[in-house]
C-alpha cells in the first residue's frame, strides 16, 4: 500500500500552548483495518496546540521518520505525539529522529492505538475508534503539561579505589592499573591477600603472584591497616575518608570497587567445644600445610568433618564450603593414606553434574573418604573421642571415632561489610551480602554507576568465578572511568527551593539516598537532590506535603490532565434487559514495567477486556499519589485500578510496597467518607501476563457494575 501523507496545518500562534504534531500510524492495515486513521487525524487536528497532523502506513520506517523530521523543522513543532503501537517498540526510534531535528526526545508521547484499540477491540470498531480518539486526546493533554527536564554534568575523576585485597580485589586493582588508571588498594589487615585462599582451589599461588604484581605496579598505591570511615560525593567523583593507625586522610576517586570478601562464621560461642579436638576448616588447612612442610607427617588417625552444622537448614549453602571440605579430606588422605576421614553432611552442594565438584567427590570416594548423611533431627554430637550420629538403617546411635573434628561453618560477609554498605547505600540480602539493583535485568549494576562489587562481597565464589567477576568488573570500571564527564537528563526529581519546608519526608523514602537536607541561613532546611544519583521513581514527589518536588514527564499536571481527558468523553452504553446502561469508566494507573506491558500483551494476544478502560502509563507505582485516584473519582471514574509490579520486582526498589500502603490507606479513608472502597483496586502484574490483565479488567468491571 502506497504511503499517503495528509498534512493538516492549523497555526494558532496566539495559543499559549506548545506546538504539537500528531502522527497517526496505519501499521500496514493492522490499525487501519479496524480504525479510520484519516478520521482520527482529522479529529486530533482540533485538539489544543495541534498544528500539524500526518497519517501513513509505517511512520516508523526511514521514509516516515524523515518526513517527521522535516515536519518538526518546517512547522516548528515543540511536541510530537505518535498514535501507533506499543511505546516501548518505537519510542527510541522517534526520540532519535526528534534529536536529529533538534527537538529533545523528552517531548515525545506515544499512545498505543494498536494493542489497546485495534487488536483488543477488533470485534467492536466503534468502541475501538472512540477509545483511540480518546487516547490521542490524553496524549495531547499530557504533552501540553510536561516540563523540560534538567540536564546535569559532572567531571569524572580518573582514579579508582579497591577496598579489600582478596584474590578479586588484587585482580581488579591490577587490571585497572593495566588500563592506565591510578588505583588505591585499601586493606584493613596488615598484609594483602586475606585468608580465604586456604579454601579456594589454586588461589594460594595466584594470590602470591598477584601480591607481587600489585606491590610492584607504579600506579597502585597499597594502604595496609586502613579503614574507610566516610564516603561522600557522587558517581565519578567520590571523597573517601580513611583512617590509618592514628592518621586520617581523604582521597578523591571516580569509582569504588568493593572486594571485601567472605569469612567463615565463628564457631557458636554458646556451644562447648574441646578446642584441642575441634577446629575450623581454615585451622585444619593450616594443620595440613604444616604437615606438608614436614614431609607429610599428619599425626592423626580419625578425622571427622562436619559440613554445615549450625545453619544447615538456613539456606546459607555455597559450593565453596562443601568443596573446600572435600578438597581438604583428599589432601589429608594424600598425606596419610592410613587416616580415616568421614564427612558428615546434610546436603552436598557440588555444582553442576559432571563438573569439578562431582569430580572431587568421586576422587574422595576413590581414596576411601566416607560420606555419611546425618538426620536433620539428630545432628552430630561431638564427644571426647567420638562423634555420635543416628544410624539411618537401625535408627540406633552410631559412634564414629575421632581425634580431630573439623567444622565447616557457613561463609558470611566480612565484619566491615555492613559499615561500607551503609556508607554506600547498597542493598543487602538477609545474610548481609550485597545485592545488585536488579539481578535479572541489570546484573552487576548497583545503586551508583561508579560503585562495583566483586567476588565474595556479594556471595561466596570459587577461584574461577572470582577471576571472571574481577575481570568483568575491571572492564566495567574502565568503561565508566573512560568518560570525561557524566551527564544525566530525563526523569530526575526537581525541588522548588521557594516551597520546600525541609520537613524531611523525601530523604526517608528515596531508594538511592539521593536527597539530603541542607541547612539554610535563618530558614528551615532545604532538601536537595543529587541528580547523578536520582533514579526518578517519583516517591519523593508523592510524600512532599507542599508539592515542592516535581518529576518532569510525570508531574502532577501531566497525570491529572490525562485523567481529565480520559474521563471527558460521555462514555459507552450497553443494553441490559432492553435498557441502555452506561458502561463503567475505569482508569488504570499502570506501572510501565508490569501492568502497562501486560496490557500490551493482552492486546498482542487479542484477549478482550472492556473498551472503557483507560490506561495511564506511569514510570513506577512509587509515583502513585492518592490524589490521582481522588481526581479520577471527582471526574467521573467508576473505578480506579493501580497496576504494579509483583513484590520484589519493582525496578525502583520498593516503590510497589509504598503504592500498596497508599492504596490500603486510601481505601480506608474512602470507606470513612461513604465511598465504596471496592472502587479502588490494587493488582500485581507480570509484564508478560496479558491474560491476567484482561481477566482483572473484566472482573473489576463486573464488580463495579454490580
Ligand atoms: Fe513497577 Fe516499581 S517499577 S512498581
Amino acid at each position: 500500500m502506497a504511503e499517503e501523507l495528509i498534512p493538516h496545518i492549523d497555526d494558532r500562534e496566539d495559543k499559549p500552548v506548545a506546538r504539537i504534531g500528531i502522527v497517526v500510524c496505519e501499521c500496514g492495515d493492522k490499525i487501519s483495518g479496524v480504525l479510520s486513521t484519516d478520521l482520527l487525524r482529522e479529529r486530533s487536528a482540533s485538539l489544543p496546540g495541534v498544528v500539524y497532523t500526518m497519517s501513513g502506513p509505517y511512520p516508523c520506517n526511514i521514509d516516515g521518520r524523515s518526513r517527521l523530521s522535516q515536519a518538526i523543522i518546517d512547522h516548528k513543532l515543540e511536541r510530537v505525539l505518535i498514535a501507533g503501537c506499543a511505546p516501548r517498540l518505537v519510542e527510541h526510534l522517534f526520540r532519535q529522529t526528534m534529536a536529529e531535528a533538534g527537538l529533545a526526545g523528552c517531548y515525545l508521547g506515544v499512545v498505543d492505538i494498536r494493542e489497546q484499540c485495534a487488536y483488543v477491540h477488533a470485534s467492536d470498531p466503534v468502541a475501538a475508534m472512540e477509545k483511540a480518539a480518546n487516547l490521542i486526546e490524553m496524549g495531547v493533554a499530557r504533552l501540553t503539561e510536561i516540563d523540560p527536564p534538567k540536564t546535569f554534568s559532572s567531571d569524572v575523576v580518573k582514579s579508582a579505589m579497591v577496598i579489600g585485597s582478596d584474590l578479586s580485589g588484587l585482580t581488579v586493582a591490577h587490571a585497572l592499573a593495566g588500563g592506565d588508571i591510578d588505583v588505591s588498594l585499601v586493606e584493613r589487615d596488615s598484609q594483602l591477600g586475606g585468608t580465604m585462599y586456604m579454601l579456594q582451589d589454586g588461589a594460594k599461588e595466584l594470590i602470591a603472584e598477584s601480591v607481587d604484581l600489585v606491590s610492584k605496579h607504579p600506579q597502585i598505591q597499597t594502604m595496609l591497616n586502613t579503614r574507610v570511615t566516610e564516603v561522600t560525593g557522587q558517581p565519578g567523583n567520590y571523597q573517601v575518608h580513611l583512617a590509618q593507625d592514628d592518621q586520617n586522610f581523604e582521597l578523591n576517586v571516580g569509582a569504588i570497587i568493593l572486594a571485601t570478601g567472605v569469612r567463615p562464621k565463628s564457631l557458636d560461642p554458646n556451644s562447648w567445644y574441646d578446642r584441642s579436638l575441634v577446629v575450623s576448616q581454615i585451622q585444619f588447612a593450616h594443620e595440613l600445610e604444616k604437615a606438608t612442610d614436614a614431609n607429610g607427617k599428619l599425626a592423626l588417625h580419625d578425622v571427622v568433618m562436619i559440613l554445615r552444622t549450625e545453619d544447615a537448614e538456613g539456606g546459607d549453602c555455597s559450593p565453596l564450603c562443601c568443596m573446600a571440605g572435600i578438597r581438604q579430606a583428599i589432601h589429608a588422605k594424600q598425606l596419610n593414606p592410613d587416616i580415616n576421614v568421614t564427612i558428615l553432611f546434610r546436603d552436598l552442594y557440588l555444582g553442576e553434574a559432571g563438573g569439578p565438584g562431582e569430580n572431587l567427590f568421586l576422587q574422595a570416594k576413590g581414596l576411601g573418604v566416607n560420606f555419611f548423611r546425618y538426620r536433620r533431627d539428630y545432628p552430630p554430637v561431638i564427644g571426647r573421642n567420638a562423634v555420635e550420629v543416628a544410624d539411618p538403617l537401625t535408627d540406633q546411635p552410631l559412634k564414629i571415632s575421632c581425634d580431630r573434628v573439623v567444622i565447616t561453618m557457613p561463609l558470611v560477609p566480612q565484619d566491615d561489610s555492613n559499615t561500607l554498605v551503609a556508607m554506600l547505600h547498597l542493598p543487602q540480602d538477609n545474610r548481609g551480602f550485597i545485592l545488585e539493583r536488579r539481578i535479572r535485568l541489570r546484573p552487576g549494576n548497583y545503586v551508583d554507576d561508579g560503585i562495583y562489587v566483586v567476588g565474595g562481597a556479594h556471595y561466596p565464589t570459587d577461584t574461577a568465578e572470582t577471576l571472571l567477576q574481577a575481570h568483568i568488573t575491571a572492564a566495567r570500571t574502565l568503561r565508566f572511568l573512560g568518560r570525561d564527564t557524566l551527564t544525566t537528563t530525563g526523569l530526575l526529581a526537581e525541588i522548588d527551593a521557594t516551597l520546600c519546608t525541609g520537613c524531611g519526608n523525601c530523604p526517608q523514602v528515596c531508594p538511592t539516598s539521593a536527597i539530603k537536607l541542607e541547612k539554610r541561613e535563618g530558614l528551615l532546611s532545604l532538601a536537595t537532590v543529587d541528580l547523578l544519583r536520582c533514579i526518578g521513581c517519583g516517591n519523593c514527589v508523592v510524600v512532599c506535603p507542599v508539592k515542592a518536588i516535581s518529576l518532569p514527564g510525570y508531574g502532577d499536571p501531566a497525570i491529572l490532565a490525562q485523567i481529565s481527558a480520559a474521563l471527558s468523553s460521555p462514555g459507552l452504553v450497553e443494553e441490559v434487559e432492553g435498557i441502555d446502561q452506561p458502561i463503567p469508566k475505569i482508569v488504570v494507573l499502570a506501572c510501565e514495567w508490569s501492568a502497562y506491558a501486560a496490557a500490551d500483551m493482552a492486546g498482542a494476544r487479542r484477549i478482550p477486556y472492556p473498551a472503557d478502560v483507560r490506561i495511564i502509563r506511569m514510570n513506577c507505582s512509587a509515583r502513585f499519589d492518592p490524589n490521582h485516584a481522588l481526581w479520577a473519582f471527582l471526574n467521573g471514574a467508576d473505578g480506579v485500578l493501580v497496576g504494579i509490579c509483583h513484590k520484589g520486582e519493582c525496578h525502583y526498589g520498593n516503590g510497589n510496597l509504598y503504592a500498596e500502603e497508599r492504596v490500603t490507606a486510601l481505601k480506608k479513608q474512602l470507606a470513612e467518607h461513604g465511598v465504596d472502597p471496592r472502587r479502588l483496586r490494587l493488582e500485581f502484574f507480570s509484564a508478560d501476563d496479558g491474560l491476567t490483565f484482561a481477566n482483572s479488567m473484566n472482573a473489576f468491571r463486573d464488580e463495579i457494575s454490580k
